[in-house]
């Protein structure tokens, strides 16, 4: 059994420019093969080749097979180590696709060149939830964005666009469903807490997380709470898990309601 080794360094491994639908992508479209040369090694010395100094260097990644392009592009060490441990050189047709990329260098490859600075980049996600805000520029490429996003993050189900308009009492944003299940309940684990609400209904802000921290680790056990804007309870629950007698309030009857019920999930 012989496995092979490459390096990146020389290849274009850049996805292909995407001219297909926008919606639903035609993956197809992503194929990129390249010819390289590989490098065959017994697979008993394949630990030692991957992990060598000389050679480490020249390799993109822990795949089942590797393989190394130009030989001339070797160090001497490394071609001299490899002609010792392995079983010669060969052709190799490298296929890249659709799976290979990230979210990011796919939405490179499919907008047009004005967009491609300043294209979104990530998400901040909620439970199962991923939240983008786009602007006016990216809006006819939302589904496709939503698309990517929800193909390269597993534990991502829903993807959802921001819209403008923010309850002014509540607190809570519109949202359009840009990707996946129209599925807002979702359960967030926080400060060792787990948090179960609708996120088009309550407040909600991942992104606060430190200062949510930040507040529980500056009351100590035995100290009283008093959160009167309580949400869903991110700096109330882990508080009172903490040993801190809490009152807890909010006036939107939806907050309030997975306020009770995550204090008894996380009693
Ligand atoms: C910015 S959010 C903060 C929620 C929570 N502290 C958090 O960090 O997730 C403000 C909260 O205050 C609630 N609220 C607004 N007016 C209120 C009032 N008069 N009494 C109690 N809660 C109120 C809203 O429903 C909302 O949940």
């Amino acid at each position: 059994m012989s496995r092979q080794l490459y390096s990146r360094s020389h290849l274009d491994t850049t996805p292909p420019k995407y001219n297909g639908p926008l919606h639903p992508l035609d993956k197809a479209v992503f194929q990129k093969s390249i010819p390289v040369l590989a490098a065959r090694v017994p697979a008993s010395q394949i630990a030692l080749i991957l992990h060598s100094e000389v050679t480490r260097k020249y390799l993109i990644d822990w795949y089942f097979w590797a393989c190394l392009i130009k030989v001339a592009q070797l160090s001497q060490e490394s071609l001299e180590l490899l002609e010792s441990k392995g079983n010669g050189f060969t052709e190799y047709n490298l296929v890249l696709d659709y799976d290979y990329w990230t979210a990011s260098e796919l939405l490179q490859a499919i907008l047009p060149e004005e967009l491609r600075e300043g294209a979104p980049v990530g998400f901040a996600a909620t439970g199962h939830i991923a939240h983008v805000n786009l602007n006016d520029d990216y809006l006819s490429y939302k589904k496709t964005i939503g698309q990517l996003f929800l193909d390269k993050n597993k534990t991502i189900r829903t993807v959802v666009n921001k819209l403008d308009n923010i309850d002014t009492q509540f607190r809570f944003f519109q949202m359009e469903v840009i990707a996946g299940e129209p599925d807002f309940i979702v359960e967030h684990h926080e400060s060792d807490c787990r948090f179960t609400f609708d996120f088009s209904r309550v407040y909600w802000n991942s992104r606060l997380h430190t200062e949510h921290d930040r507040i529980v680790q500056s009351v100590h056990p035995g100290e009283v709470l008093v959160d009167v804007f309580a949400g869903v309870g991110p700096f109330a629950i882990p508080a009172g898990k903490k040993g801190c007698a809490v009152m807890a309030n909010d006036l939107n009857p939806a907050s309030y309601m997975y306020l009770c019920q995550n204090i008894k999930d996380n009693e």
